[in-house]
């Protein structure tokens, strides 16, 4: 026993329950919001019209106790959560996620919708509520409609679902680099192909990242600030030559990726461990100036063609156009070796730690759009102004990159600027 007690709310404790709301909005939300929101918040409170909906059975609401005192609250409908609360002094203690559970034993629904506050975003994307749409704003209140759907529901998703998101989100025509997760959508029918020529069929060019780290050699020389993951010790040669032909790809690179490599008239880059793939009328284009070097000259050549990034069901993490980022706010790339066509040893140039792109969140959010196919939430960028915005928000602040692992030496590297050559 933890202290905490959950019950459906006792009325007399409704004026309690209340107050506790009011505050942490008050505190939490309230500075998000002009004063013609605030006002229109504490009006949405008012205890008769809170009292009328419960007699109604419009709404439940449960509490969660400590002390006696009302600590969490959810108010919900059906099928739509009306307020989750918590106080202050008991944020991140699992109160929400308790408070949701009891929700949904009660109504057992297939869907919850939600009007997220901008402090409860992450909050609510933790619970498992996807964005439905951008942040909107009425009467002062601005909300970010979100869905969460019960696993037992598989959304279905055909090829013309995909290529109206593509229409209605203005991608039609162009080129576009995806980062994708098949399986957000729920089910594609017909699977990562049906994406692909929903892309083509929509006159839109293709570019994803196809890497193939097994083609690296072990560490050939030790350079300062180059920590990329290597042994202690030199190693020889495990004798792998890349070509642009082959189709090997990591696993962790995702369904559509690798069926982008077996489709005929594909271009693959020449990147030993990084190479893209593309498929579309300007494929040969976005690829063929990439070498080992130049790793990233694949997102220069989409920023020269105003091309778009399109995040499919994965977050910033996975935008490799931020390693591009990074070089343009002047760091150095990692440097690997891998063989090159005669099976002689090169270097080659490669990105760094990414697991804390999401951080650069705020110093994009103003350029995204964003649409939901099926379960899978879109997250759409001009690529040029965002690999802009993050070189600029990284030169400010290159901690911005970092991962939070202490022992990261990739990340402690690269935030002193990477190699030292
Ligand atoms: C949003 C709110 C209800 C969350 O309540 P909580 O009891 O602290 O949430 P929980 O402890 O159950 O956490 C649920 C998940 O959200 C995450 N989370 C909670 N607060 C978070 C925050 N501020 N930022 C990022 N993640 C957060 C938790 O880490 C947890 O995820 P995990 O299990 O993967 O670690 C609470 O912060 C609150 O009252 N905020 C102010 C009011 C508000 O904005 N309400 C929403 C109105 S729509």
């Amino acid at each position: 026993m933890n202290g905490f007690t959950y019950t459906e709310l006792d009325i007399d404790k409704l004026y309690e329950t209340l107050t506790m709301i009011r505050d942490v909005f008050m505190e939490f939300e309230a500075p998000d919001y002009s004063e013609e929101g605030i006002e229109e918040f504490l009006c949405f409170l008012e205890p008769d019209e809170i009292m009328e909906k419960l007699e109604n059975k419009e709404l439940r609401i449960w509490v969660c106790e400590y002390d006696d005192k009302i600590s969490g609250a959810i108010a919900a409908s059906e099928d739509h959560i009306n307020l989750l609360f918590v106080a202050a002094e008991h944020h991140r203690k699992g109160i929400a996620r308790r408070l949701l559970e009891i929700m949904k034993e009660n109504y057992n629904p297939v869907k919850i919708t939600v009007n997220s506050s901008p402090y409860a975003l992450e909050a609510y994307r933790r619970l498992g509520f996807k964005e439905t749409d951008t942040e909107q704003e009425i009467k002062g209140i601005r909300y970010t409609p979100m869905v969460w759907y019960s696993k037992g529901i598989i959304m279905k998703v055909t090829k013309n679902d995909i290529r109206k998101a593509i229409a209605e989100t203005g991608l039609s025509g162009e080129l576009v680099c995806i980062h994708s997760s098949l399986s957000s959508f729920g089910e594609v029918e017909g699977g990562a192909d049906t994406v692909i020529d929903a892309f083509l069929e929509e006159g839109c060019t293709i570019l994803a990242p196809s890497f193939s780290y097994f083609y690296s050699l072990p560490r050939v020389e030790i350079i300062e600030q180059n920590d990329n993951d290597y042994d202690d010790e030199p190693f020889e040669s495990n004798g792998k030559i890349y070509n642009t032909g082959i189709n090997e790809i990591a696993p962790d690179m995702g369904a559509i990726p690798r069926t982008m490599l077996l489709r005929a008239g594909r271009s693959r880059g020449y990147h030993p461990t990084n190479s893209f793939v593309a498929i579309g009328p300007e494929a040969e284009k976005l690829v063929s100036c990439q070498t080992p070097e130049e790793v990233y000259a694949p997102f220069q050549k989409l920023m020269d063609l105003n091309g778009k990034i399109v995040m499919i069901g994965v977050g910033l993490t996975k935008m490799t156009a931020i390693h591009y980022a990074e070089k343009l706010s002047g760091r150095n790339l990692f440097i690997n070796w891998a063989l090159d066509k005669n099976g002689n040893t090169i270097r080659i140039r490669e990105g760094s730690c990414s697991d804390g792109f999401d951080k650069l969140d705020s110093a994009v959010e103003k350029l995204e759009k964003q649409t939901t196919v099926g379960n899978s939430l879109w997250r759409i960028f001009p690529i040029k102004e965002t690999v802009e915005a993050c070189a600029e928000a990284i030169k400010k602040d290159p901690s911005i990159t970092y991962c939070g692992k202490p022992n990261c030496g990739r990340c402690n590297d690269m935030q002193k600027g990477g190699p030292v050559l």
